[in-house]
């Protein structure tokens, strides 16, 4: 039973909540939709929709955006009435920790770790994708094995390292920068958008769902690639067609990673029960809305199997000859996706931050830099690991990863909500999930669904990051957890929140 021990809600608000960090609540339901909308956009839309029109679903993709948008939907309304019931900020892993039980955070943590990491990886290379193409207009070109999609993605690299030193010395995101870069990539959308409509040529969509093909993964030696469905059911894999919709819902998920995070705001937020609710669905709407747009658009001005897998937005404006809106866009694009590397490795950073704190990951990694005052151990091994992955990953490799972790907390979350209600009615939540459990199953089945149609490949990767995760917690986390030691929280943890440059309400 000890492994569904919870953090009683009193002890997580002492640990993040003392009076002498607690924040201005100033936070809006509009402030809240400009952070979600800013973590949301970035590689999926960017860099993935091309790639996945191109060769997983065609013009259909935008059939995709509004199967993954429904998934998401549901997911957020759990989210929502999480966020709103704990009274503790933080995301997923701290909800779980105060009403599910330590077992359920570590794995909710372990699955935000993948999501974090490979997030902020995959984002890196889409910025390289667009870096060189912005490169390209101005009529300089890079050698092809050191960026994107070569042997090393020299400038993914180069970008986390920068970010990495940043996040050392203790940047803080500041509100007034975010605006602007929010507000930069919005316009680029909507460039996008508006301006493409006028090269919009009707015949580009018929077909708009594309016979089915047989899938390079149809070959019996290349198992490993077919979809966990298919797999298991036999089915012929293919691409385009009914299939090739539902894998590419799968793949341009990852398009809505993100919106979670505006969970992690709960502390400064004025009336967080009634704001972040609205400020995580607010955010899903106009993400959904934007990219069943772009991919509409996009798919019109150029037949499917002409887009650029990599830099589709700008490409399909320079496939008309248009090369000066190609160089905005892929400007803008260079801009607005570096902020969302930049979270999600700031993401990551608190949300280990978080787990040492609790001991289950040792707390000495936590130790504060004594000039800056970060946690710089964390830092490194966060910017080591990101800068790795993302220059020698091979492209496309590491978006079903993001996927696959970032539904499982889904699920988790999902079901959690059902448990929750079961377990605790007392607590006042100023958000219900309406139907439960109705719509928390479904939520919890679809994004199931989606998790089938990814690959058997990335499936194994799945279990094998599981196990290890299980067993770091068994040999380790289970003993020292502060939980079942008691043990005060450890002086460096205390001055790096006391330094005010990791804050109690960033700790996911
Ligand atoms: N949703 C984020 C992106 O598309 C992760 O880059």
């Amino acid at each position: 039973m000890s492994l569904l021990r919870t953090k009683s809600i009193e002890q997580s608000i002492a640990d993040t909540d003392e009076p002498e960090y607690q924040l201005k609540r100033s936070l809006s339901a509009l402030d809240l939709t400009v952070f979600g909308v800013g973590v949301v956009i970035g590689a999926g839309i960017f860099t993935l929709t091309g790639r996945a029109a191109h060769s997983v679903a065609g013009p259909a993709i935008v059939i995709s955006f509004v199967i993954a948008a429904l998934a998401c939907a549901l997911a957020a309304m759990c989210y929502a009435e999480f966020a709103s019931t704990v009274p503790v900020s933080g995301s997923a892993y701290t909800f779980s920790y105060a009403s599910l039980g330590e077992i359920f955070a570590w794995i909710i943590g372990w699955d935000l770790i993948l999501e974090m990491f490979l997030g902020a990886s995959v984002v890196a290379q889409g910025w390289s994708a667009y870096f060189s193409a912005f490169l390209g207009k101005l009529g300089i070109t890079l050698p092809a094995a050191i960026s994107y999609g070569g042997v090393v993605d020299l400038p993914a690299i180069l970008l986390v390292l920068i970010l990495g030193v940043l996040v050392t010395v203790g940047i803080k995101e500041s509100l007034r920068v975010n605006l602007v870069l929010v507000g930069l990539k919005l316009f680029i959308v909507l460039f996008v958008i508006i301006a493409g409509i006028f090269f919009i040529n009707p015949a580009n969509y018929s077909p708009f769902i594309p016979e089915a093909v047989p899938s390079a993964a149809a070959d019996a030696s290349k198992w490993l690639m077919q979809p966990l469905l298919q797999f298991i059911t036999g089915a012929a894999p293919s691409n385009f067609g009914i299939g090739g919709i539902l894998s590419g819902a799968a793949l341009v998920f990852f398009a809505y990673i993100g919106f979670d995070v505006v969970a992690t705001t709960a502390e400064e937020t004025k009336n967080p029960q009634r704001d972040l609710p609205i400020g995580i669905i607010a955010s899903l709407i106009i993400c959904t809305v934007l990219y069943g747009a772009v991919a509409l658009v996009v798919t019109g001005m150029v037949p499917y199997d002409k887009l650029d897998p990599s830099a589709a937005l700008a490409n399909a404006f320079a496939y008309h000859g248009q090369a000066w809106m190609a160089t905005l866009i892929a400007a803008g694009a260079v801009a607005g996706l570096t902020t969302v590397v930049l979270t999600l490795m700031i993401g990551a950073t608190r949300l280990i931050f978080a787990m040492s704190r609790d001991a289950l990951l040792p707390m000495g990694l936590a130790k504060v830099h004594p000039k800056y005052r970060t946690p710089w151990l964390i830092t490194i091994i966060v910017t080591a690991v990101v800068a790795v992955v993302a220059g020698f990953t091979p492209v496309g490799v590491l978006e079903e990863m993001v996927n696959i972790g970032t539904l499982s907390a889904f699920v988790l979350v999902s079901i959690g909500v059902i448990l929750l209600r079961h377990k605790r009615p007392d607590l006042p939540r100023a958000f219900r999930v309406p139907w439960v459990p109705v719509l928390p199953i479904a939520s919890a089945l679809i994004c199931g669904y989606l998790m089938i149609n990814l690959s058997v490949e990335t499936w194994l990767r799945f279990v094998v990051w599981l196990a290890i995760g299980f067993v770091i917690y068994f040999a380790y986390s289970h003993r020292n957890s502060r939980l079942a030691t008691g043990a005060p929280i450890h002086p460096d943890i205390a001055a790096a929140m006391e330094s005010g440059v990791v804050r109690p309400d960033d700790l996911r």
